[in-house]
């Protein structure tokens, strides 16, 4: 367990008061404080972190999603800066590779107590750079802390001392594990602390040395988080941090020495990495991708409509839709569908939509004005099978920002639902009996694999979907977003991503190489 009790428990001067709607107050006193953090917050100014001088664009200004004032200023590299900054960590990998798994642990549990300390400025950052809600801000923390331990703990397991294999008598073997080299870690917006923080943590673990790229949408974050990593004890050569869009990214992959890249992002970069990666002369590099999904909740006649609306609402509008988890295709059988889109039409209009460093806030803004520009282009110019039949309204003062309503579509079939679409988008598909497999079946043929929900009280029900539905993570009778690292490895299949699965036991063996030693001295 982490200390995360921190932010849900402050000085406690209240108790277990509860105000008039029932809300724990001491809770209550903490947001109220965090509100105030997210207000005072100072711009960041975000600069390369590298071990020598590298080639720079010129500074660019970040406006916040929510309301485009100014959170702080980035500097990206120019991408034929790539390759030194490659060689230099090919060069200091030996060094953090002999250090040894014990050693590395030590420095990961101090980057999470860091990490941790720091939980009120990550909130702030967070809501302001990337449009946050408070409490998406805490789980993130959480989830970025929870990777730094858990991966320290498989620092020690896999690539701390070597394991005694059995063996003829005089003959001594063992097997142990070592870093591959140079990994490059390439990240997305959506989760700017957790994801960007786990890739490196897993990388570093394992006794790689790092180039991480985080998105070019959230250098600030990143930023602010590469200098706990320094002051943790991570050396400036063994890790270093450069911001840029993909051509950066894919001038990293290109360089010479690189051992390994570990991306979560959409499936069309991924193949564009992979290409890359195969074009490539020497030694096999490793590639990990976690992708995107077209996640799918399946819900049957059995099923509790209040339940349902619930998690259908945390799924697929928590995080304004922008979560590879969440939910874009919803099922529902043809007996109990429109008492259940009624009541979810109700519970949409129920959203508060608007300011993240507000408490009262559940969905913010959409990370910047490209992408609102695709989902409004999305609802724009639906063809005929599919048509809006709900939109939740933003309140007016929020012009400045780039908000989204979350909107429900219903589909008649699913000819035109292929690709994720990024936002608080929501597909309706009402289904027959008779035509359930079938249905499923399309569904499946779509390629992806990341997340599926089944609403039931039948057990056969659900495994009818899971045996034919593929999906990495599987949840029954609750919402499908917030995989817990430790308790629910999450990770995609098919088009939804290679594996293995971050916050789960094998994912930190995959950073690393392994040598078998027989021994007849
Ligand atoms: P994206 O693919 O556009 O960008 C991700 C990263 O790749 C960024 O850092 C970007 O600069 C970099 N990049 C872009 N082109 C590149 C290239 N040619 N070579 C190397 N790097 C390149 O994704 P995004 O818009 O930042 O994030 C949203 C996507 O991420 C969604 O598709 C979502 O489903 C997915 N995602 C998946 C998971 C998961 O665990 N499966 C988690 C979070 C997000
Ligand atoms: N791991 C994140 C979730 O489960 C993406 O929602």
């Amino acid at each position: 367990p982490t200390r995360h009790h921190r932010i849900a428990k402050p000085v406690d001067i209240f108790g277990d008061r509860k105000n008039a709607d029932g809300l724990d107050l001491s809770q209550i006193a903490t947001q109220t404080r965090l509100e105030g953090v997210i207000r005072a917050l100072k711009p960041v100014t975000a600069v390369p972190c590298t071990a020598s001088k590298v080639a720079t664009q010129p500074p660019q200004n970040f406006l916040s999603p929510v309301d485009a004032a100014k959170v702080g200023q980035a500097t990206d590299i120019k991408p034929e800066a790539a390759n030194d900054i490659v060689a230099t960590a090919f060069k200091a990998y030996p060094a953090w590779n002999r250090l040894g798994g014990h050693v590395r642990a030590d420095i990961l549990n101090r980057l999470a107590n860091l990490v941790e300390d720091e939980m009120e400025h990550f909130i702030a950052l967070m809501a302001r750079e990337a449009g946050k809600t408070m409490a998406d801000s805490i789980a993130e923390v959480r989830e970025a802390v929870d990777f730094c331990r858990y991966y320290a703990n498989h620092a020690k397991d896999y690539f701390g001392d070597a394991k005694i294999m059995p063996g003829p008598a005089g003959e001594t073997n063992t097997l142990s594990m070592m870093g591959r080299g140079v990994f490059i870690c390439i990240s997305p917006w959506n989760f700017p602390l957790a994801i960007y923080l786990g890739q490196i943590a897993a990388a570093l673990a394992a006794g790689n040395t790092v180039v991480a790229k985080p998105a070019e949408q959230t250098p600030l974050t990143a930023y602010v988080c590469a200098q706990l990593i320094y002051k943790a004890g991570v050396p400036k050569e063994a890790f270093q941090m450069v911001t840029g869009d993909g051509a950066v990214g894919g001038a990293l992959v290109a360089a010479p020495h690189v051992a390994g890249v570990v991306f979560t992002g959409s499936t069309e970069v991924a193949q564009l990495i992979n290409a890359n990666l195969a074009s490539k002369p020497g030694p096999f590099p490793v590639f990990i991708a976690e992708t995107g999904g077209l996640n799918g909740m399946f819900v049957d006649t059995t099923a509790l409509k209040e339940q349902i609306v619930d998690d259908v609402i945390s799924s697929a509008f928590n995080a304004a839709g922008q979560r590879c988890s969440a939910l874009r295709v919803l099922f529902l059988p043809e007996q109990t569908a429109d008492d259940i889109v009624k009541t979810l039409k109700g519970a949409m209009d129920m959203l508060t939509i608007g300011d993240p460093g507000k408490i009262s806030t559940d969905i913010g803004p959409v990370i910047d004005h490209a992408a609102l520009g695709m989902l409004q282009d999305y609802i724009g110019t639906l063809p005929k099978s599919l048509r809006i039949i709900h939109q939740a309204d933003v309140p007016d003062g929020y012009e400045g920002g780039t908000f989204m309503p979350p909107t429900l579509i219903q589909a008649d079939n699913l000819n035109d639902i292929n690709h994720e679409v990024f936002g608080p988008v929501l597909h309706v598909v009402r289904y027959k009996d008779k035509d359930l497999p079938r249905l499923m079946a399309e569904f499946a043929s779509k390629g992806y694999g990341l997340t599926l929900g089944i609403h039931s009280r039948l057990e056969g029900f659900a495994r009818r979907v899971q045996a034919a539905v593929p999906a990495g993570n599987i949840y029954i009778n609750r919402n499908i977003i917030g995989a817990v690292v430790g308790v629910q490895p999450f990770g995609g299949r098919g088009l939804s991503g290679t594996g293995p699965k971050a916050g789960g036991p094998l994912y930190v063996a995959r950073f690393g190489t392994e040598v078998t030693i027989s021994n007849n001295i």
